[in-house]
């Protein structure tokens, strides 16, 4: 019986027989001779089908071959300087499981966004998507791995919920049975709030829906959050948590897949310069800087896509805008004591114009300025009873934040558009496939 080897192993097996199994991407042919470039999702090679070292019914099968023909190869692994892969197969034996029965829709011309989102389900087979794909994979893996080596604890925050966790006019509702409406999560923060409370240091890592009417290239409506919330910590706390995080992040990915990055065309050396500390900027000094850049905004005021752009590309790194008005922010978040104006946040700007990638606050701690401030906003304080409860039993002054993975894989590979980045896009234009 021959091995069956992954693409990503072949270098330990160079000079013996070995199967590959996978599907045939591409193929150039003469007379005597098949180029077969083959992807098993873990990598991809060129196998040589030679005339006159296979039998003459293995050749016929290779020129039978149609692109995404899904094959089983025996061949001799050989190393290659020239082939762009490093290695090349010589093959014996083809087993062909099929040979598609329609052309395979893809081509290397250039298709429109909204052909490849239609084709999305055969898109994720492109070399570009399978970079963005592992390279999505190393990240969440790298914000995993962080969190267990600052011994943060893992809890599943819900989907369904009953109240409302950040702008009552972006949600999904649903039907719940005798009880009246549901949402679908638009943050998991006041569940971790309570879980901070039980185990100090928590995290979470799921998807978060948004009804948001925005057609930006930084919005979807199903995306995937992390989030974490800690006890005992100031919005200063929380500010170098955050950038202690995305630097680690940044440094793993960099580490396991610059391949991928490269593959991609990524330069490297933007996100070579993503190291703790990060420059800071309270939101008064944004403004100001905004103004001098000729963005017609004033204090007050949110600072938007175009605006986010116009502070970040001031830096090479991420930059926290902290401390922003109390009206254009969320009603849990804390007034700052030296100007109630203001409350306790930040937001983290990527750079090269990728916009906010965490949104973070210190929360308010007081029961009777949480129901103040629930009141203020017109939410059903019923529906928060448990949320002011928390304030009850040994409040402490705590903070936490969420991250954007989408946001964070478009910066990192350097998208142009957020739907790239998660495996099957939802916007308000598409739900299928
Ligand atoms: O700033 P947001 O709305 O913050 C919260 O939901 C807090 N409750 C989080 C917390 O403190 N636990 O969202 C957090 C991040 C944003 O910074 C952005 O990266 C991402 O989630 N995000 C989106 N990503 C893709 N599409 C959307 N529509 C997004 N909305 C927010
Ligand atoms: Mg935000």
């Amino acid at each position: 019986m021959t091995q069956w080897v992954y693409i990503e192993d072949v270098a330990d097996h160079v000079g013996e027989k070995i199967e590959i199994r996978g599907w045939m991407f591409n193929k150039r042919s003469s007379g005597k001779i098949h180029f077969l470039q083959l992807r098993d999702g873990t990598g991809f090679i060129q196998a040589i089908v030679e005339k006159s070292s296979v039998d003459e019914e293995i050749f016929q099968i290779a020129a039978s071959l149609r692109i995404e023909s899904s094959v089983m190869i025996e061949g001799i692994i050989r190393e290659d300087k020239r082939s762009p892969y490093g290695y090349e197969m010589d093959v014996k034996n083809i087993e062909v499981v099929q040979i598609p029965i329609e052309d395979y829709p893809i081509s290397k011309k250039d298709h429109g966004v909204d052909f490849l989102m239609t084709n999305r389900h055969l898109w994720l087979r492109s070399k570009k998507q399978f970079h963005i794909l592992l390279t999505r994979n190393e990240i969440i893996r790298a914000v995993r791995e962080f969190y267990n080596l600052k011994k943060f604890v893992l809890v599943d925050t819900p989907i369904l919920t009953g109240s409302i966790g950040e702008c009552s006019g972006e949600v999904f509702d649903i039907e719940y049975f005798d009880l009246g409406k549901a949402y679908l999560a638009q943050t998991g923060q006041l569940y971790l709030e309570a879980a901070a409370m039980a185990l100090g240091k928590v995290f979470n890592l799921g998807p978060t829906f948004r009804a948001e009417k925005s057609k930006t290239r930084r919005h979807l409506t199903e995306f995937w959050m992390n989030e974490a919330e800690m006890a005992y910590y100031s919005s200063d706390d929380n500010m170098e948590f955050q950038e202690e995080l995305v630097s680690y992040v940044v440094k793993k990915v960099l580490e396991r897949a610059s391949d991928h990055l490269m593959a991609i065309d990524r330069d490297l050396k933007p996100l070579e310069k993503v190291k703790a500390p990060f420059p800071r900027m309270s939101y008064d000094e944004a403004i100001k800087l905004l103004q001098k850049k000729d963005f017609d905004i004033k204090w007050g005021d949110d600072i938007g896509g175009d605006e986010e752009t116009g502070i970040s590309e001031e830096f090479d790194k991420p930059v926290m805008v902290y401390n922003y008005p109390r009206n254009i922010k969320a009603f849990y978040m804390q007034p700052d004591p030296s100007n109630p104006e203001v409350v306790l946040c930040n937001d983290m700007l990527a750079p090269e114009g990728y916009g906010e990638i965490i949104g973070a606050s210190q929360r308010i701690h007081d029961p009777d300025l949480l129901v103040e401030r629930i009141k203020e906003f017109n939410l059903p304080v019923e529906s928060y009873d448990w949320y002011i409860d928390l304030r009850k039993h040994g409040t402490v002054p705590h903070s936490g934040f969420g991250m954007g993975i989408e946001r964070l894989v478009a910066w990192i590979c350097k998208l142009d558009h957020i739907r790239e980045a998660i495996p099957f896009a939802r916007t308000i234009y598409r739900i299928h496939p």
